[in-house]
């Protein structure tokens, strides 16, 4: 059997750091990405993981990290978008297009960025998948049942590039039937990203990531998923 190559982007803290070290301890080849240089590395040696350079937001980067992979691995099988930023805390009555404009470049756009340079390393794959890192933040559903912790914050323009998250990997696996193209939830999880405000440890956090990337190639498609299984749009 192939062993399975696994490409994380965000990777050198949070959720992608522990998603790569579980999945290196599952056996998988893990390529570890992350914007800055010294931390990436220093992320990667940790793991025993091969370090690649990927600002999501760069085009030329995007690029070059794809490049790389070609030349070194030469195809990925699971292709993990989970680089993310929160984004401004101002209120709505300040935010303005450059707030918005940064959050969905990062969370958004980078998804289309990077999809479209691994496509043709997936593409090599005999089963590829493609997981995005999406938020129950981003649920319609979530946000509006006061039983959710999801329903307490507001924050326009994070749960709303989420919630673009999730749609482009709803229609992605529609348009790419060959790859598993899926999301998930991670649940509130401790790490910078909330001054580690967080319930779950980021073990819990990365259950359904792990589960995604490791499943069996039939598993479905187009799926939005947390730790307890489905997740409602
Ligand atoms: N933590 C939660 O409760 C939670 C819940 C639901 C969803 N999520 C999602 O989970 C993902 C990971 O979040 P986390 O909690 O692990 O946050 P984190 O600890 O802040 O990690 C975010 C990662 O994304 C990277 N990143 C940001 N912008 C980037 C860019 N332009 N290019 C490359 N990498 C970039 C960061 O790199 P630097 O270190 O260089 O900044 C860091 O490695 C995000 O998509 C987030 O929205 C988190």
């Amino acid at each position: 059997m192939r062993m399975t190559i696994t490409f994380i982007t965000g990777a050198n803290k949070g959720l992608g750091y522990e998603t790569a070290r579980r999945l290196i301890e599952l056996g998988q080849t893990v390529i570890l990405g992350a914007r800055d240089r010294e931390r990436g590395r220093a992320a990667a040696d940790q793991l025993g993981a091969r370090f690649v350079t990927i600002d999501v937001t760069d085009d030329t980067s995007v690029a070059r990290a794809a490049a790389d992979v070609l030349a070194h691995e030469g195809r990925i099988d699971v292709l993990i978008n989970n680089a993310g930023i929160i984004g401004s805390h101002l209120p709505a009555e300040q935010l303005t297009g450059t707030e918005a404009t940064e959050i969905f470049n990062t969370n958004v756009v980078s998804i289309v960025r990077v999809t479209h340079a691994f496509l043709p390393l997936l593409q090599l794959s005999e089963h590829p998948a493609v997981i995005n890192v999406s938020s129950g933040m981003g649920s319609f559903a979530l946000t509006h049942d006061p039983e959710r912790v999801e329903s307490k914050p507001i924050s326009p323009l994070y749960t709303a590039s989420k919630a673009a998250v999730t749609m482009l990997t709803t229609q992605y696996a529609r348009a790419l039937p060959g790859i598993r193209v899926n999301a998930v939830d991670p649940g509130y999880t401790a790490t910078d990203f909330n001054g580690n405000s967080g319930y779950q440890t980021v073990t819990e956090g990365t259950d359904a990531v792990v589960t995604l990337a490791t499943e069996h190639a039939d598993a479905g498609t187009g799926r939005f998923v947390s730790r307890s299984g489905p997740v409602r749009w």
